[in-house]
């Protein structure tokens, strides 16, 4: 039998759609990368905000229509709109077979297998434990860099996020199932690690916390660069910025969402700190690590948000400078807090004129703190051919900035130094040192 996975959202759901490819494989199922000849297609999805929702939504009317040619074919929701809309989404969708939750994986083959009698089939239930310590994916990616999801879920509850009731609560991953795919991915090729969490300083382990682990893997894999996303601003201690300057393999980048520059939207957002104990922790950053990046998340809209309220996001943003954010206009979603009971009140046309302003800022930004490597020497490690020129390359730095570079007999997957010599809007141009 046949499948065919698109995949929508985050990087955790990259890394899920690989678990799913692991364990269907296993279980003697055959993966293919056309649509028209799958017999089942899964959309692993997010449910984050409003758009990509409906991003899905439109794509499933218009793979429905493949089961006019095909009569077997069928076809699955997995991810965060299974847990989301759980079996209301039969009736959205009425040509759905399957929803499956992100916790659920490991009963695909058997659920798929039930679908030859007309049956639909279901599960939403999310663990509290970690389901797929064992499930090593292929190795994720591109070839020179994966993904390793270290912990799963989030305990924070933040008054405008689905993410703890379409993920769960907070479940780490045992260490060792960790560093057995960090060597394994070392012996493969890879070049780099990227470890994923919702909340990936909050990993836990019996003792174990993130910056054990983190030393841990720093140590096990010298010879790759690791990186880690998403932190949670108040979780950035001491000792993990003592291990992140420590090892040299260890990427200078830190992903801190700041979510809005004013406390009063942060504290109706129900975030663990203020704007002036977000500032500190910058400082603190900055104070033991001096040339690091910092990126952030950043929302424009929250409910009850004042002119007022958005010029102080302004504000910080001048004076953080974050080297890039991702923006996003807040989309209520049922279930949530917010949802329930605070008023989405700021009109839509004011939510897009206040992203587009900090947009537009946040690009002046990037811009400053690319130049600001101009003239440097850093160690790039190459990825691949340059979208737009195919004589060169393209890489990045520790910092995570993209360089792009004329190839010059170097070779994907190597570490190169390079001059920087010039920057655009969004990518350093550099030059190899032979
Ligand atoms: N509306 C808009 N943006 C949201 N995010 C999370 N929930 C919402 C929502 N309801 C954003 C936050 C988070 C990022 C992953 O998505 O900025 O950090
Ligand atoms: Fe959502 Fe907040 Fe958890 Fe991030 S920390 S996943 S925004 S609840």
């Amino acid at each position: 039998m046949k499948f065919y996975i698109e995949t929508y959202g985050c990087q955790m759901n990259i890394y899920d759609s690989e678990i799913i490819c692991s364990i269907l494989l296993k279980s003697g199922f055959i993966k293919t990368s056309n649509l028209k000849k799958a017999d089942i297609i899964l959309l692993n999805t997010c449910s984050i905000r409003e758009k990509p929702e409906k991003k899905i939504f439109n794509r499933f009317i218009k793979i429905k229509g493949f089961k006019k040619k095909n009569k077997k074919l069928k076809l699955g929701i997995v991810g965060c709109l299974a847990t989301h809309y759980k079996k209301k989404l039969f009736e959205k969708l009425k040509f759905l077979d399957l929803i499956v939750g992100p916790d659920s994986y490991k009963k695909l083959p058997e659920m798929i297998k039930k679908l030859k009698n007309n049956n639909k089939e279901i599960d939403v239930r999310l663990a509290n434990k970690e389901r797929y310590t064992k499930i090593i994916p292929n190795g994720v990616r591109n070839g020179i860099s994966a993904f390793i999801s270290i912990m799963r879920g989030c305990d924070n509850m933040c008054t405008f996020c689905i993410v703890p009731f379409s993920r769960g609560r907070e479940k780490s991953r045992n260490p060792n199932s960790i560093l057995k795919e960090c060597k394994l991915l070392y012996k493969k090729g890879y070049k780099e690690i990227i470890l994923l969490g919702q909340n990936v300083d909050a990993y836990f382990w019996k003792k174990m916390k993130f910056f054990q682990l983190l030393e841990l893997i720093a140590k096990t894999v010298p010879l790759m660069r690791i990186r880690f996303l998403t932190s949670y601003p108040s979780n950035i201690t001491k000792n993990l910025l003592k291990v992140v300057k420590k090892y040299s393999n260890i990427c200078k980048h830190f992903h801190l969402p700041l979510q809005s520059g004013s406390t009063r939207i942060l504290s109706l957002m129900r975030r663990k700190y203020t704007v002036e104990e977000f500032l500190l922790i910058i400082k603190r950053i900055k104070k033991i690590i001096p040339d690091c990046s910092i990126s952030s998340d950043i929302m424009t809209g929250f409910c009850t948000e004042t002119q007022e309220d958005h010029r102080e996001t302004i504000r910080i943003m001048n004076l953080i400078k974050f080297n890039f954010s991702f923006m996003f206009k807040y989309s209520s979603r049922q279930g949530t807090y917010a949802y329930r009971k605070l008023k989405d009140n700021v009109p839509n046309s004011l939510k897009i004129s206040r992203l587009n302003e900090i947009i537009r800022l946040q690009k002046s930004h990037s811009f400053y703190r690319l130049k600001q490597n101009i003239g440097k020497i850093q160690e790039v490690l190459i990825e691949g051919i340059s979208k737009q020129d195919e004589k060169s390359y393209y890489g990045r730095n520790y910092k995570n900035d993209i360089i792009v570079f004329t190839k010059n007999n170097s070779k994907i997957g190597s570490y190169k130094k390079v001059t920087i010599i010039n920057s655009t809007f969004t990518t350093l141009i550099g030059e190899i040192i032979q």
